[in-house]
């Protein structure tokens, strides 16, 4: 039986249109514009896109945005230097620093130094640890976005075995925490496994919903999957392919066509958590313009 494709895009067109109408309400009854900043250091062509992406999602539902680039050479200071500014600036209530920073630049003393507050990718280290003791604050973009895109498409999560495949700090761990959590949409039973799994296919089996964050193109294959499994794809890798116009192609890192075969559910790559991932983006940003109010 094929599987059910969760369309990644017509759920973020749903959560933007309901966001749209938070921020014109934000304009006419408060005066308050939600304002990003997006800062983007080099010129690495897959982050360029993003960044491109971000900035135009932002406009279009009427979120003032801001675009700095830097030179790939710019040293760490001036990068921190800009972030003070921008943590200054009244009228950005988001600070974005597209990762990954090119070698001269220390990650974790970029992001330790945006302010809690304006911290709408949520990997501030204060953030991450309000997430885990659940109290949180802002969630970081995809792994929010892949809770949603869940909630979504009526999957529920709880007594659910949760296996995530992956354990980066932006998206495997963060996940994980989430749906573990005792909390409405999460109280999933979780299994993190990785690089060093042994045996890592009989952990994938069990799965009811397969979490897919490894970085590896079409790293899940049909015979690691149970049937009915729900399967969410993070992965966005570009591969050769002689029969694609440009040469090459996006693609997950699950086997899409062999999953889908057995899955009850599963979301392609691109049209996935991709849409998802810039929607919880402008979702945080809403959220830090409406903390404002608050005072
Ligand atoms: N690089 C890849 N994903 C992300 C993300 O969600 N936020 C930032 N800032 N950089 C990224």
């Amino acid at each position: 039986m094929a599987a059910k494709v969760i369309d990644g895009k017509q759920i973020a067109a749903q959560i933007r249109e309901e966001l749209q109408k938070e921020i014109e309400e934000l304009k006419s009854k408060h005066g308050v514009t939600p304002g990003l900043a997006v800062v983007l250091v080099g010129e690495n062509p897959a982050s360029q896109v993003y960044v491109r992406n971000k900035n135009t999602a932002a406009h279009d539902i009427g979120v003032y945005s801001e675009q700095h680039n830097l030179d790939a050479s710019t040293p760490e200071e001036e990068l921190l230097a800009l972030i003070d500014k921008l943590n200054q600036d009244p009228k950005i209530h988001g600070i974005l620093v597209q990762l990954p920073l090119p070698d001269q630049i220390d990650e974790k003393k970029v992001l330790n130094r945006i302010h809690p507050d304006k911290d709408v990718d949520g990997f501030h280290p204060m953030n991450l640890g309000r997430m885990m003791v659940g109290e949180p604050m802002f969630l970081p973009c995809t792994p929010y976005g892949v809770q949603k895109l869940l909630v979504y498409s009526n999957v529920d999560t709880e007594g659910k075995h949760v296996v995530v495949v992956g354990r980066s700090n932006i998206v495997g761990k963060p996940v994980a925490n989430m749906l573990l959590q005792k909390a409405k949409d999460a109280n999933a039973t979780v299994t993190v496994c990785h690089s060093r799994t042994k045996d890592l296919p009989a952990v994938t089996r069990q799965a009811d919903i397969l979490i897919a964050a490894i970085g590896v193109p079409e790293f899940v294959t049909g015979d690691m999957v149970k049937d009915g499994v729900v399967v969410i794809d993070v992965g966005v890798n570009r591969i050769e392919d002689p029969s694609a116009p440009k040469g090459t192609r996006l693609v997950g890192d699950v086997k899409f066509d062999e999953v889908s075969e057995k899955a009850a559910a599963i979301t392609p790559v691109p049209g996935g958590v991709g849409p998802m991932t810039i929607t919880m983006l402008l979702y945080n940003t809403v959220q830090s313009a409406k903390n404002t109010l608050k005072g």
